[in-house]
């Protein structure tokens, strides 16, 4: 059996496979609601038929103003929920994980998505002014309006409910979404973070208080329920976040309740100059399990099943996300499985597809 489709627990629930579903936003609400519909019912299911241990959803706004276009889907009100049911039925009717990325995209909010434009959507065409840390824009963006602190101090009550729905609605594993440069991320960056109040730099120099916070509400909400966080372990900007500050975020998040880290980078700051190549974001997995013992996935051009497996045997992760590949091949587990002669029963195959295991 190779270690790609070995069974792993993630906090209270196993995965029957370390090849996952990493978070991929669709822009597909057309009633601009946040409504999840049958494009995400067929779109995530089909990896879970594909044979994914786990399928993340895409980031799902825990308030309306925290959705990056206003074709976001949410979480952010029971109707969501309800509508959210059956997907991860349908998930776990096939085999894998439910999960749910919770996100707020901060100064990255009110966008446009990419087939219909570029930069800030006006309020004449349903987008809103976006709010962060500090008053800076994220590149050409509109300028957000800078949270006053209380209104900061609501926020991890926003991610806790929204964590509450998404376990009512069938998911088994929640994500805070902390990396990329979404708010989360824009309290963590010296970069983004001008702060003087209780959300600032702390004495030992983090800015971390908002994403312990939000994690200790997260975990008092769902007690029973896998959490993640989602990490960006660099800036790739001078004088932003590196990987020991990023080690350093992954030991208050584990001592708030998290019990696994999804490691990926980037995303906060347009300077940054990415030196991208297969699995380059595998060193940052590996720093942070080795130096915290946290389990840990990687992610970000992992393409190969040969190069998954590398980075697990060779001890870098406990899981890999894929995020384009399955959007190729959304039976990417079931080609990889007979690639690497996966399992000996070759189970992850729905049975109905087992004659096509071998040529
Ligand atoms: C269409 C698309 C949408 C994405 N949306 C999200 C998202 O909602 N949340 C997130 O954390 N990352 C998002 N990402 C990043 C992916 O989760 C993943 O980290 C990235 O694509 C690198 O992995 P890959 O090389 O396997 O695609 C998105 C990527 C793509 C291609």
């Amino acid at each position: 059996m190779s270690v790609l489709f070995s069974p792993v627990p993630v906090g209270p629930v196993e995965a029957r496979n370390r090849a996952w579903v990493s978070p991929m936003c669709q822009y597909s609400c057309e009633q601009q609601d946040g409504m999840p519909n049958a494009w995400h019912h067929e779109h995530l299911a089909s990896f879970a038929r594909g044979g994914a241990g786990l399928v993340m959803t895409e980031a799902a706004a825990v308030a309306p103003e925290g959705r990056i276009s206003p074709q976001d889907v949410g979480i952010w009100n029971d109707d969501q929920a309800e509508a959210w049911a059956p997907i991860a039925a349908r998930i776990r009717a096939h085999g894998a994980v439910p999960a749910m990325q919770l996100a707020h995209a901060g100064r990255k909010a009110s966008t446009y998505r990419q087939w219909s434009g570029s930069g800030s959507v006006p309020a004449s065409e349903g987008g809103w002014q976006s709010v962060a840390a500090g008053p800076d824009a994220f590149g050409r963006y509109a300028p957000p309006r800078a949270l006053t602190s209380d209104e900061v101090a609501q926020l991890p009550e926003h991610f806790a409910a929204a964590a509450r729905r998404a376990v009512a609605a069938g998911f088994e594993v929640v994500e805070v979404h902390a990396a990329h440069g979404y708010l989360l991320h824009q309290f963590l960056s010296p970069l983004s973070n001008p702060r003087t109040d209780e959300w600032g730099a702390g004495a030992d120099g983090l800015r971390v208080e908002l994403l312990r916070q939000v994690v200790a509400a997260v975990r008092a909400a769902v007690p029973e329920t896998a959490l993640m966080v989602r990490l960006s372990a660099t800036d790739w900007v001078d004088g932003g976040i590196d990987v020991g500050m990023t080690i350093e975020h992954v030991r208050v998040a584990m001592a708030a309740g998290a019990d696994w880290f999804d490691i990926s980078s980037g995303g906060l700051d347009p300077r940054q100059e990415i030196a991208l190549r297969p699995g380059y974001q595998v060193p940052f997995a590996r720093a942070v399990r080795e130096a915290t013992g946290a389990p840990v996935n990687a992610v970000g051009l992992i393409d190969e099943p040969s190069l998954a497996e590398l980075a697990l045997v060779d001890g870098a992760a406990d899981a890999v996300m894929l995020g384009r590949p399955w959007l190729r091949n959304p039976h990417w587990a079931l080609v990889a499985e007979a690639e690497l002669d996966g399992r000996v029963d070759g189970s992850v195959w729905p049975p109905q597809y087992t004659r096509a295991r071998r040529a």
